[in-house]
């Protein structure tokens, strides 16, 4: 049996319970919440053996193979720690942590105690599947060329109402910002893990406190990073915009360039364009590459390659290089 723990099971620690509870031969052995309504919600819908009001007492009391960290930003860094000092292996959730030095603690916290830090990137078969992974397929095997520009877009209509002030995403200290340090993990880690590039050269970017207008807390975000490879990544998120949600990504080769993306639809459809031609055919497409993701889900992936001590594709390496660029994107929005 594959025992994990889950502390926070607010909206995200509710998706980790639905997902790793789908996963044969996965127990949900312990939660934990500082909300006993919350901690009631999960005993009601899913199968949980134990469960805790301190998150010490869990790591104390548990012998685990993963405790997944779903607790708000600023508490990442110092859980992940304390359950990686406990001799836990530990998935965290985004962004990694509040700021580089932190993100570097839990690091090393997982090298010194020979455990396993690994960090969520869950849009890669959330949003994005299975075309995503063709398309990454297609860019590795050199199909369009060298890679020099990635153009990805997540636009929400609406997240957050102004006047929720007891969500603690609105909250500076809770957050470390809004939509950038909110969606930026997802989308960011895309545009580097597609580049197969998480060397940050520089990154031109700007907030905006759009239309929730709240102190430091970005409702907008426009940027360029470029990467040691010469790439650009062209990224805009937002939170809340008069538009229509939707994600979508543009990769430009030398060779080819290609597009995946959508409204209001989770499976996007992959597209290929050439010089002279526009778009290609499907077979063609198909014909180099298959479609099928690495597992199901992110969850999936996780626990079959740490029971067959493979590498996962959650490394807490490239979450850090995602918080740098999202890090000098917030300082070169003050130029
Ligand atoms: N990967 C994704 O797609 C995704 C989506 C949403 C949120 N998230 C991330 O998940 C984390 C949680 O976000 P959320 O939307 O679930 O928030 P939430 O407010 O819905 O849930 C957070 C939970 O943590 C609990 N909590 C707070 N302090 C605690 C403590 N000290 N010990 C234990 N529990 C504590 C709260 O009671 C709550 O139940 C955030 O870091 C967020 O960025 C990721």
């Amino acid at each position: 049996m594959f025992k994990v723990g889950i502390v926070g099971v607010g909206y995200v620690g509710n998706i980790h319970l639905t997902k790793f509870s789908a996963i044969e031969g996965v127990e949900i052995t312990a939660i934990q919440d500082k909300d006993a309504k919350s901690i009631d919600h999960a005993k009601a819908n899913f199968d949980v053996k134990n469960t805790y009001k301190c998150h010490k007492h869990l790591l104390k009391n548990e012998v685990l193979d993963l405790v997944v960290i779903c607790v708000p930003n600023h508490l990442h860094a110092e859980l992940t720690i304390e359950a990686l000092e406990s001799g836990h292996n530990v998935l965290c959730e985004k962004p990694m942590a509040l700021n580089l030095k932190d993100a570097k603690s839990m690091i090393e916290a997982a090298d010194q105690n020979q455990k396993l830090l690994l960090a969520v990137n869950n849009f890669r078969w959330d949003y994005f599947n299975p075309s995503i992974f063709k398309l990454k397929n297609l860019i590795d095997s050199e199909w369009f060329g060298r890679i020099y520009h990635i153009k990805l877009q997540y636009l929400r209509n609406k997240t957050f109402s102004p006047d929720l002030y007891s969500r603690w995403n609105l909250d500076f200290e809770s957050s470390g910002g809004g939509a950038l340090i909110d969606l930026g993990p997802h989308i960011i880690d895309l545009g580097m893990w597609l580049a197969s590039d998480y060397n940050t050269l520089s990154v031109s970017g700007s907030v905006d406190a759009g239309l929730l207008k709240r102190e430091r807390i970005d409702d907008f975000a426009t940027g360029l990073i470029k990467l040691k490879s010469n790439c650009t990544l062209q990224i805009d998120v937002s939170w809340s915009g008069h538009n229509r949600s939707s994600w979508k990504i543009d990769v430009y080769g030398d060779k080819r360039s290609a597009s995946i993306g959508s409204v209001k639809d989770r499976n996007p459809g992959l597209k290929v364009f050439k010089w002279g031609k526009e778009e290609i055919d499907q077979e063609d497409i198909g014909a180099f590459t298959s479609s099928d993701p690495p597992e199901k889900s992110l969850q999936e992936h996780i626990v079959k390659t740490m029971m067959r001590g493979e590498e996962s594709l959650c490394k807490a390496n490239n979450a850090y290089s995602v918080l740098n660029a999202i890090t000098q994107w917030y300082e070169s929005s003050k130029d």
